[in-house]
């Protein structure tokens, strides 16, 4: 792939989601929403890549990744007012379908789109499956990563936003806020298991989800991104109080270092 074609899709990406924006605000502020942290996860991505030491190419290919992986997302929101898949259609499988309909990538090598196409249809399923080779699996871990990263920027922001003014909050909520926390959802935590989203049942779930999520980290710069931006007591600031959280932030700290120290 040649710089110039990832300029091409940068620009193809704008106009395209340019045409979902209208009159409708909450529409527009969740389809800005997604066009913001697309670019930004390019930028988490960028980050990634380079701290790995990978070539050229192999970062132009993860970076397409994270520019057209929630290409589903603009078309869900606006078909379906809602970005939750469960209540929807799968983003990741939308996307793809945005991919073979636009037929955006026919322009590059075929292996080329073919692993950007893998990384983008796994990129938040629960867990990568077995079968897929080396480098699939890395660019796939790779965009699983950058894309936390930015999950975890948008809903601290959000999560800030929201307790200033519940009423004025112009995003949607995937789930009620009716404070407490679900015992399962606690025990997955401190049994070292990711959570499934199934489980959930309020926003401070959602939070808890949230935290779990430093256990599917892959990569080291990824996690010491974490560590330094503070991300888990920035969430853990928007959550109640009570006996068991303070197990599962004992759990996770202990966690997050271990793994900076044994990947050092
Ligand atoms: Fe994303």
């Amino acid at each position: 792939m040649k710089p110039k074609q990832v300029e091409e899709f940068k620009v193809w990406l704008k106009d395209y989601i340019s045409d979902f924006y209208g009159d409708d605000e909450f529409i527009n502020a969740n389809i800005k929403l997604k066009e913001d942290h697309s670019y930004r996860v390019c930028e988490e991505m960028d980050y990634l890549t380079a701290s790995l030491g990978l070539d050229d190419n192999m970062r132009r290919i993860a970076y397409v990744s994270a520019l057209f992986h929630d290409l589903g997302r603009f078309g869900q929101f606006v078909k379906w007012r809602t970005y939750a898949d469960s209540r929807s259609e799968s983003h990741a499988e939308l996307a793809l379908d945005v991919i073979s309909e636009t037929g955006i990538l026919a322009r590059i090598d075929s292996r080329e789109s073919s692993l950007i196409i893998k990384a983008i249809k796994y990129h938040g399923i629960k867990q990568l499956s077995d079968g897929l080779d080396d480098d699939e699996l890395l660019f796939c871990k790779l965009l699983r990563d950058a894309d936390k990263l930015d999950i975890y920027y948008v809903v601290i922001k959000y999560y800030g936003e929201y307790e200033k003014d519940p009423d004025g909050f112009k995003l949607e909520l995937e789930l009620p806020d009716i404070g407490g926390y679900t015992d399962e959802v606690i025990d997955e935590i401190l049994a070292g298991r990711r959570v499934d989203y199934i489980k959930l049942r309020s926003w401070n779930d959602m939070k808890l989800l949230q935290l779990g999520w430093v256990y599917d980290v892959n990569f080291n710069a990824a996690m010491q991104r974490i560590k330094d931006r503070r991300y888990l007591e920035k969430i853990l600031h928007y959550m109640p109080e009570d006996k068991r959280l303070e197990k599962v932030k004992d759990k996770l700290f202990k966690y997050v270092n271990r793994r900076l120290e044994n990947e050092r």
